[in-house]
């Protein structure tokens, strides 16, 4: 099974709180140590995790440095974690953009956990669906290769597969431009509960709804992923 998260209402968590955006990312980052422990008990295959769109280098300059920092913070803390829990990494995305440091810290946790066969564990940073297919595509190749393709252009290990549930936290209905080809037959739920107040109960909560819902994939029995 594969999960994919958009996790937004950071910036509205702090406002109501009278705080900095950037505290609200803090917190949204505390928030995804839970949630990866919990996916990796429940069994999950891969777990997306949407930490920065191509289009949220539009914020103000300041708020763009807080979460990279914050980003490059959380890939050291978590590493040991990750390979206590068997958790594989892997950063998916566009790295021209990013910072030195950030691109050698992503290349360390991927080479550190890529032995690591539990839960795979996706963060997609500077990520844009769109940018990636027009990519894919202008890579000559079969038809059939189009997924591998898809993969390559964004440092994504192959094999990851469609994703079955995409949950979105913060209250809004879009997708933002995240994983567009591989959502074609996902489950959507969204909540209105922001990022940082999300909680491992809240998650089995969506996965248990998803269990409840019926897949027919263009058919008309309802079959398994
Ligand atoms: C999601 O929270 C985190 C990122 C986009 C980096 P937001 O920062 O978008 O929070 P809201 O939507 O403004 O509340
Ligand atoms: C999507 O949230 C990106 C992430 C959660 C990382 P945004 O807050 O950037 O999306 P819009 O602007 O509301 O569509
Ligand atoms: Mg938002």
């Amino acid at each position: 099974m594969h999960v994919g998260i958009i996790m937004d209402g950071n910036g509205r968590w702090a406002a109501k709180r009278g705080l900095p955006r950037p505290a609200g990312h803090r917190a949204g980052a505390a928030v995804v140590r839970e949630i990866v422990e919990e996916a990796a008990r429940s069994g999950i295959r891969v777990l997306t995790l949407y930490a920065f769109s191509s289009d949220n280098w539009r914020r103000p300059r300041a708020e763009v440095s807080a979460i990279m920092r914050l980003l490059r913070r959380h890939l050291a803390s978590e590493l040991p974690r990750c390979l206590a829990n068997d958790v594989r990494l892997n950063v998916i995305g566009t790295r021209s953009r990013l910072d030195p440091p950030l691109v050698r810290a992503i290349e360390h946790a991927e080479r550190a956990t890529a032995g690591c066969r539990g839960l795979l564990l996706r963060l997609a940073v500077d990520y844009s669906a769109r940018r990636a297919i027009a990519a894919a595509a202008q890579v000559a190749g079969p038809q059939d290769a189009f997924d591998q393709r898809l993969a390559a252009v964004t440092h994504a290990l192959p094999g990851c597969g469609d994703l079955d549930l995409l949950i979105r936290t913060g209250g809004e209905r879009r997708l933002s431009d995240f994983l567009l080809w591989e959502s074609a037959y996902a489950e959507l739920l969204f909540t209105a509960t922001y990022w940082p107040d999300f909680s491992a109960r809240e998650f089995c909560a969506a996965l248990a709804d998803f269990r409840g819902r019926d897949r027919r994939f263009g058919g008309i029995e309802a079959r398994s992923a």
